[in-house]
């Protein structure tokens, strides 16, 4: 069976493609679903990807994976700079978790400078648009062969 990744994407996301494309690119979040089952398929994971605008849903699903998932991949989005809460349901997935940002969150406003997830997360990936969420899935699966070897 291959190591399920659950992939998850904050508020707002759902509008990509329209969205600030100046900031966000043009793909929207389909493309991004679709990107990462290719690489899915390549890097021999199974990806569940999913987006909401409701934070106690994204906790549900984070509490969701403990025990199921063998890692997580999320943009938490706006959440990033304000949720305690998804930091301390990430921690207690007890999974491994890679951040991702479509844009360099540090060269943009300093509210976003900050983040409640990175200090927990095995990884940070930001500034390099949906690649980034390609080269995380591929980390999990080097890391898991590693853990299988
Ligand atoms: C984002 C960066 C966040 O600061 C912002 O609130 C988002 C998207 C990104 O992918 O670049 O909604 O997470």
């Amino acid at each position: 069976m291959r190591p399920i990744v659950l992939v998850l994407n904050g508020p707002n996301l759902n509008l990509l493609g329209t969205r600030e494309p100046a900031t966000y690119g043009h793909e929207t979040l389909a493309d991004i679903s679709a990107l990462c089952g290719r690489a899915a398929e390549e890097f021999g994971l199974a990806v569940e990807f999913r987006q909401t605008n409701h934070e106690g849903e994204l906790l549900d699903w984070i509490h969701g994976a403990r025990g199921r998932c063998a890692g997580i991949l999320i943009n938490p989005a706006a959440w990033t700079h304000t949720s305690v809460a998804i930091r301390d349901a990430l921690v207690a997935s007890e999974l491994p978790v890679i951040e991702v940002h479509l844009s360099n969150v540090h060269a943009r406003e300093p509210f976003r400078h900050h983040s409640f997830v990175s200090a927990i997360a095995q990884a940070v990936m930001c500034g390099f648009g949906s690649h980034g969420y390609r080269l995380a899935l591929e980390h999990f699966s080097q890391r898991f062969k590693e853990q299988g070897a």
